[in-house]
């Protein structure tokens, strides 16, 4: 098959393209970057800039599946101009996709969109799945609703529509992993606020298998991309301190003293969310790190 990737440049994306290279499928990537078209090894790389509307079209040419994980970092202080950023670039970017496959003679099939475990409810006891009509009222609740309100748009065209609900993304080449380990490694590893928070994470070896799954099967609708046992955040510092064999010297950091120094963006640390991956598993998806012990221990070895 031949697979357009929306940011196939960042941390999820790479991952995936090679393991879709090493299935076989022919990759066509879409950059905002004209520095980075040469980039991915083995690869077609095109340029877009989705704020000014501009695509290159060629990108679309013999393409059955389309995956959108493209979207600005997070993980950066939220100001006005940077929460607008985090909209705008998956929202117009959809846009633009959309448009290009509805005046374009094609054969896309499916897309599947990245989006975010923040649409549902806090929750430490309750655990949540996708038949859910309860969600949170935050800035990034409101960002994933637009972000998957773009993505369902395809359904117009004919297209299947699958969402991957993604939690917290554990690698050791980026994301919210090595900044955990960083502090532990130098002796001031603690837990965030109570330590109760549940952290709904997955091992980026799994996430990419489930994108390659979702492909496979063809399937569309919601799923949680996230491993069948969450920690709480205290379990999920303490097992990386053991990992690294270093001790938890500091109490816990209180939440005031994270809101000082990040913001609004805190919100990130202390959030807890308990979600359900049995929609994915009975759908035949065998997990490869189900248990975070193992997934620690894989990827710092
Ligand atoms: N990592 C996680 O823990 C996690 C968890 C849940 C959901 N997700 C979502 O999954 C997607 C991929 O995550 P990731 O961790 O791989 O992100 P990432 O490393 O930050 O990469 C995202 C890519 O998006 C593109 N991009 C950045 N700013 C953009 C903008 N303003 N307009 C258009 N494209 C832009 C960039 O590609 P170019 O420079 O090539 O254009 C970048 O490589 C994101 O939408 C993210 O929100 C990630």
């Amino acid at each position: 098959m031949t697979i357009l990737i929306t940011g196939a440049t960042g941390l999820i994306g790479k991952e995936l393209t090679q393991l879709l290279l090493a299935k076989k499928h022919t990759v066509h990537y879409l950059t905002t970057s004209k520095s980075k078209i040469g980039e991915q090894f083995g690869c077609i790389g095109f340029y877009w800039n989705p704020q000014e509307g501009k695509i290159d079209e060629n990108c679309l040419y013999g393409v059955d599946v389309i995956v959108h994980l493209a979207g600005a970092n997070i993980a950066h202080r939220w100001t006005n101009t940077y929460k607008q950023e985090i909209i705008e670039s998956r929202i117009l970017s959809g846009e633009l996709l959309f448009n290009l496959v509805k005046k374009h003679p094609n054969q896309v099939k499916q897309i599947i969109s990245a989006s975010g475990i923040s649409i549902y409810p806090e929750s430490f006891s309750t655990v949540y799945d996708e038949t859910t009509l309860d969600s949170e009222d935050s800035f990034l609740s409101n960002v994933v609703k637009k972000w998957e309100e773009a993505a369902d748009r395809f359904q117009v065209l004919g297209l299947k529509v699958c969402k991957l609900r993604t939690g917290i993304v554990l690698s050791n080449k980026g994301g919210a992993l090595p900044e955990m380990v960083k502090p532990i490694k130098l002796g001031f590893g603690a837990a965030m606020g109570s330590g109760k928070q549940i952290q709904s994470w997955i091992h980026i070896a799994d996430l990419v298998a489930i994108y390659s799954f979702v492909i496979e099967n063809q399937l569309e609708g919601v799923f949680n991309a996230v491993a069948p046992n969450t920690v709480s955040n205290q379990q999920l510092t303490k097992v990386i301190a053991q990992r690294l064999q270093k001790p938890l010297l500091l109490p816990r950091i209180p939440k005031f003293v994270m809101q000082l120094v990040l913001g609004e963006m805190s919100y990130l640390l202390f959030s807890s969310k308990n979600l359900s991956a049995q929609k994915i598993i009975q759908a035949g998806y065998r997990f490869q790190f189900p248990e975070i012990d193992k997934a620690i221990a894989n990827l710092y070895p």
